[in-house]
């Protein structure tokens, strides 16, 4: 059975013995609601992909609640340092080499030699990860290759009866997930963009006196972070990009001057803001194919600021499905 429940002193206990007992809890972050397991434990992390029917081989993001744990688990290099001071607690996760008493299971981070880290800001993820005080992975708590969650009941809706808890903190304030960044090498590497944009990034690195350069990885390294798999965030219905108009039988998701066109007439913005268009996008995106539509449209969305990670999204959710 899995229970939903309001965020307080009593919901945050219960939530940390569910976690010590490795079962599984999802929780609001201010990019998506995470599926968490202790990161240490890979029965409970071996949980994590069962519910979410998710490849084996994708690792999952180990969350801490400061800057001085996640540096315990990886290793800190000069990028590292400057974009932790930059941007954490918040919406980016760092791909760092293990430090050698790193106690993240192999499972978590896939066999790799590098874990991926975050300091979410949310505050009710920093209580109830100062509370457990160890790492908690969590991937988006959805099935394998399905839209992310950004509210309590997109979780209940499609993991119900196969997680033990679910802390109801509202709707997900940012929307898109957090840019992860590989700081291992001499330049940094863009794995996936999300709610940091590589512009404040560079901007980051070289207020530190570091190289602004960010490198994308090479279609070889592609497997190295499988959220780069091309159809990875599918809704039910086909869609398709950077239409001004809806052809027949189609629901079209406005933006901006483009309205919303069909039986529920959505808008990702009306007044063409690309930070409330990610904040409503997987809502939108839940919303029209929960209504039945068998075909979505989306209007153009500017290449700035957060629309990077929107278009990324939406040119995933769009690829055709046997590109998984
Ligand atoms: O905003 C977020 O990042 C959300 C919230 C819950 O924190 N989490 C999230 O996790 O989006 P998930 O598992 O859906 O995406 C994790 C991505 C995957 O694409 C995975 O391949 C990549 O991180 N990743 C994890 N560990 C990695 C590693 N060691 N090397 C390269 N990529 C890694
Ligand atoms: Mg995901």
């Amino acid at each position: 059975m899995t229970r939903l429940l309001p965020i307080t002193d009593d919901s945050l206990s219960l939530a940390v013995q569910t976690l010590a007992a490795g079962g599984l809890v999802s929780f609001p972050t201010e990019t998506v609601y995470g599926l968490g397991a202790d990161a240490r434990n890979p029965k409970a992390v071996a949980g994590i992909f069962n519910a979410k029917n998710r490849p084996q081989f994708n690792p999952l993001i180990s969350h801490v609640a400061t800057t001085e744990a996640a540096f315990a688990l990886g290793m800190p290099t000069p990028s590292a340092t400057a974009l932790a001071a930059a941007f954490w607690p918040g919406p980016m996760t760092l791909v760092l080499y293990r430090t050698n008493d790193c106690p993240i299971a192999m499972l978590t981070s896939a066999g790799l030699d590098k874990v991926a880290i975050r300091v979410p800001a949310h505050p009710d993820a920093k209580r109830l990860l100062q509370l457990f005080n160890a790492p908690v992975a969590a991937p988006s708590a959805n099935p394998s290759g399905k839209i992310s969650p950004t509210r309590s009941e997109h979780v209940m809706q499609s993991l119900e009866g196969r997680i033990d808890l679910i802390l109801d903190g509202g709707p997900c304030e940012s929307g898109v997930e957090s840019t992860i960044i590989d700081c291992t090498g001499p330049t940094v590497q863009l794995l996936r963009p999300g709610g940091i944009t590589t512009g404040q990034v560079s901007a980051a690195l070289e207020a530190a006196g570091l190289s602004g350069v960010i490198d994308t990885p090479s279609e070889s390294n592609r497997p190295a972070s499988p959220g780069q798999l091309a159809s990875h965030y599918a809704p039910d219905a086909t869609l398709r990009l950077a239409a001004l108009e809806a052809d027949a039988d189609e629901e079209l998701i406005g933006f901006g001057p483009v309205a919303g066109q069909g039986k529920l007439g959505l808008s990702l913005s009306i007044i063409g803001d690309v930070n409330e268009a990610a904040a409503n996008l997987f809502d939108m995106l839940h919303r029209a194919d929960a209504a039945g539509c068998n075909r979505i449209a989306v209007a153009p969305i500017p290449e700035q600021g957060l629309g990077e990670a929107i278009n990324d999204r939406l040119r995933r959710a769009a690829a055709p499905r046997d590109a998984i």
